[in-house]
C-alpha cells in the first residue's frame, strides 16, 4: 500500500514537472508523436460516441434540408473542409490535426455521431461548435 502510494505521489509530482517545464510543444505546425495521437484520437472517438448514443436521429433528406445544408456549408464549412473538387485554403492547410475531406470520413460516423460533432465541435482541433455557444459539461 505504502508503495502504491508513493507512485501516485510520484506521478503526480512528475506530472507537474511536465506541465511547468513547457517541454510540451503545444505549436500547430509541430507533428504529434504517434503515442500522442493516438490518444488524442483515441479520446475523441471514445467521447464522440459515448455522447451521440442517446441522439434519435430526426428524418433527413428533405430537399429544404439538403438546401440548408448546402448553404450553410459554403457559409461555415468550406473554409476548412475544401469542398470535392476543390483547393484547401491557407487555413485548412494550417491545421493540426487536417481538417478531414467529408466526402470519404463522413461515411465512418453514424449521423448521430455527426450531429453531435457538428453541434458541439471538437475542441483543441480547429473544429468549431454550431451550437448556441453556451458552455455545456
Ligand atoms: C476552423 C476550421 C473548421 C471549421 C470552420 C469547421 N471544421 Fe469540422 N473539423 C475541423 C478539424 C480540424 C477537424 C478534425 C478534428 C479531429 O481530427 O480531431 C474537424 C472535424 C469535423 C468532423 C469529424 C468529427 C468527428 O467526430 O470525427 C465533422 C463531421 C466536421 N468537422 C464537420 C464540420 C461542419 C459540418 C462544419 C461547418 C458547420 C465544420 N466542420 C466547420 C475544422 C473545422
Amino acid at each position: 500500500m505504502k508503495t502504491l502510494g508513493a507512485a501516485a505521489v510520484i506521478s503526480i509530482i512528475g506530472g507537474l514537472v511536465f506541465i511547468y517545464s513547457g517541454l510540451f510543444n503545444v505549436a500547430t505546425a509541430w507533428e504529434d508523436p504517434a503515442l500522442v495521437h493516438w490518444v488524442l484520437n483515441t479520446t475523441h472517438g471514445g467521447s464522440v460516441a459515448k455522447r451521440a448514443a442517446s441522439i434519435d436521429v430526426p428524418p433527413l433528406g428533405e430537399a429544404q434540408q439538403i438546401e440548408e445544408g448546402f448553404r450553410s456549408y459554403r457559409e461555415m464549412c468550406a473554409i476548412c473542409h475544401t469542398p470535392p473538387g476543390g483547393t484547401d485554403s491557407p487555413t485548412a492547410q494550417g491545421l493540426n490535426p487536417a481538417p478531414p475531406d467529408l466526402a470519404k470520413y463522413a461515411e465512418h460516423l453514424s449521423e448521430a455521431e455527426l450531429f453531435w460533432s457538428i453541434k458541439n465541435g471538437i475542441r483543441m482541433t480547429g473544429m468549431a461548435t454550431t451550437g448556441t455557444g453556451t458552455k455545456q459539461r
